[in-house]
């Protein structure tokens, strides 16, 4: 058996900026991609608009407990952190090459102090019940495979139930018309709230400098436990 090759890494940069006068501020965020390779290792176009959610109420989140699941190249999980968020990272436990992925993403970012945990959707694990109460669960593009569907729901529930004011800050990318997740949410006792993107200026084609999320539909939704 030959030795591994090393991975050929390529880097996008994202530029958030608003507000006016002395409001005035910019964040930078540059993402190590490997290239080539699978889907968990580079940005998807749910992850730009999740991040220009975060930004645009980046006010809200500074001393936050945030956990971001099926985090990939983690870009909505850095601009958290960097806006003042204690993050949790996670990726599937299976797949450690994701895990490298958020590590990479935060020390090219200078982003320190990050846990990188392995969650599997689903799955009730020791590192899920050693989670301290989270505030914020973020998930960009993680429902594109029905059949994980209700896994993260289910994940998703359990973190609800531990901190029932918490919320699951989720982007979706429009893949089919047949798929939906009413019919989980109501099994699961969970709502959700889908937010218009030009409320976080997010209706358009390049955000943050990029050319994401392109022509994709992409939706935001709030999904908290239904009381
Ligand atoms: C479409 S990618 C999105 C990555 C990243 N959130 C983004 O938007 O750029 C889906 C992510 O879910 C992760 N994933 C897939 N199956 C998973 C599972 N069963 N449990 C946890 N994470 C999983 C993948 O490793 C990948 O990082």
């Amino acid at each position: 058996m030959g030795e591994e090759a090393e991975p050929q890494i390529g880097h996008r940069v994202f530029t958030f900026a608003g507000g006016t006068g002395e409001e005035k501020a910019e964040l930078q965020v540059t993402v190590p991609e490997v290239l080539n390779s699978q889907y968990g290792m580079y940005v998807w176009p749910c992850a730009v608009v999740l991040g220009q959610y975060l930004w645009f109420y980046r006010k809200q989140l500074a001393g936050r407990t945030i956990l971001e699941i099926g985090a990939g190249v983690s870009l909505p999980g850095v601009v958290a952190a960097k806006c003042g968020a204690q993050v949790i990272l996670s990726d599937c436990a299976e797949m450690p090459q994701c895990l490298e992925n958020c590590r990479r993403s935060c020390e090219k970012n200078n982003v320190f102090g990050v846990p990188v945990i392995g969650l599997t959707w689903g799955e009730i694990s020791p590192d899920l019940l050693d989670l301290p109460p989270i505030d914020i669960i973020l998930g960009a593009d993680v429902f594109y495979e029905p059949k994980d569907f209700e896994d993260i729901l289910v994940t998703v529930r359990f973190l609800l139930e531990k901190a029932p004011q918490a919320q699951f800050w989720t982007t979706y990318q429009v893949r089919s018309a047949d798929w939906s997740i009413d019919g989980l949410l109501y099994k699961w006792n969970l709502k959700c709230n889908n937010v218009p993107l030009n409320t976080f200026n997010a209706d358009k084609e390049c955000l943050a400098g990029s050319d994401l999320p392109g022509r994709h539909t992409v939706q935001m939704f709030v999904i908290t436990l239904d009381a």
